[in-house]
């Protein structure tokens, strides 16, 4: 495997959903990226061509409708920000054309099919070789897949606080993560639950024991959760507060050096440490921030873990991928 990239061949690079808030946030990165091209830009079936007002004189070619054998002529990697349903039918399709595929739908991330049947049952075979696009976790084998499923906003902000103290032995009981998201989290098309008047100036609970993240975090850490997201009257980012108990024996400086050995080499996860991380911080970033704090005679630890759900959550993350999958600096184009 070849893993070092240059700028002087850009990849060509597609995105279908590019009208949708993750689709949009893509463009942004990519037409800023030195190793990507953008060839081609697609809404919905049938959709006239538009363009982007944000992106207005920074990229001004039209989104087009799409058509997947437009999408898979003209690029040589495809980020798919659609609905589920639609990227389970047209993912294996872009691979099996040779396509590099890198999914932000929840289509592919769940390896059970019990439970990719329960939860996507669009998707009811996985093809070879798809990787799940933690890339903090997975980054040695992006290179090497064809279709890499990007992580869910709510899992990448617990996984990345969770997965170290899983893996050293130091969570004893219960893992209970109590997240609030923005409401951006929902897609462009407004619900009865997310439209302003419904959310503005409230605060709710939603999905309790019946939200498909919690499969894809139990899946990774290998544990069960209570999982518990809010909806809160914000356009972006998510917060979760997670509660662990310690076991016996172990203390403050294990749960440190256990993050910190973990994110040594990871140039987007920011350890706070005691300064317990806000939203603001790591909004329109793709920095996933993490601070704790323990109690010493309960041994109970509170971890605060905050990212950008269209950033870290989505297309940042998507992007951090293909820098990996391609060889190039994983921090390119993200900056
Ligand atoms: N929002 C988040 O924070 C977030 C985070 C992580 C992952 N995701 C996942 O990323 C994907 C995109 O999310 P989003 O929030 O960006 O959604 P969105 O704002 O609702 O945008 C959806 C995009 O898909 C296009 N589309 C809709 N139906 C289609 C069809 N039948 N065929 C082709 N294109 C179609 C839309 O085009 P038109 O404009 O033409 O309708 C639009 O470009 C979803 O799978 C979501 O679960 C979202």
């Amino acid at each position: 495997m070849i893993l070092m990239n240059s700028y002087a061949n850009p990849v060509r690079v597609g995105v279908a959903g590019a009208t949708g808030y993750t689709g949009v946030e893509l463009l942004r990165f990519l037409v800023r990226h030195p190793g990507a091209r953008i060839a081609a830009a697609m809404g919905s079936p049938g959709s006239t061509a538009r363009r982007v007002p944000s992106l207005a004189r920074v990229w001004d070619a039209p989104v087009e409708g799409l058509d997947l054998d437009t999408l898979a002529s003209s690029a040589d990697a495809v980020f798919l920000a659609l609905p589920d349903e639609v990227s389970a039918e047209i993912a294996p399709a872009l691979v099996s054309r040779g396509k590099r595929v890198f999914d932000l739908s929840g289509a592919f991330r769940l390896r059970d099919a019990d439970q990719r049947r329960r939860w996507y049952p669009h998707s009811p075979d996985l093809p070879a070789s798809v990787v799940y696009g933690l890339t903090e976790r997975y980054r040695n084998d992006l290179a090497g897949s064809p279709l890499i499923a990007c992580a869910g906003c709510y899992p990448t902000a617990a996984l990345l606080a969770l997965l170290p103290l899983v893996s050293a032995g130091l969570v004893d009981g219960p893992i209970i993560i109590d997240a609030k998201s923005g409401v951006s989290g929902a897609g462009k098309t407004p619900t009865e639950r997310t439209h302003f008047s419904e959310c503005h100036g409230s605060l709710s609970a939603y999905g309790v024991f019946s939200h498909r993240h919690a499969a894809e975090i139990e899946q990774e850490l290998g544990v069960p959760v209570t999982f518990v997201p809010h909806l809160v009257p914000i356009d972006r980012g998510i917060l979760e507060t997670i509660y662990v108990t310690l076991p016996r024996g172990a203390s403050g400086t294990d749960v440190a050096a256990a993050l910190e050995s973990a994110y040594a080499d990871s140039p987007f996860v920011r350890l706070t440490g005691n300064d317990l991380p806000e939203i603001k911080h790591v909004a329109h970033t793709n920095f996933c921030d993490i601070g704790w704090r323990i109690n010493d005679r309960t041994r109970q630890i509170v971890l605060v873990s905050c990212i950008d759900n269209l950033v870290k959550g989505a297309a940042g993350q998507a992007v951090q991928n293909f820098n990996v999958a391609f060889g190039f600096d994983e921090r390119l184009g993200l900056n």
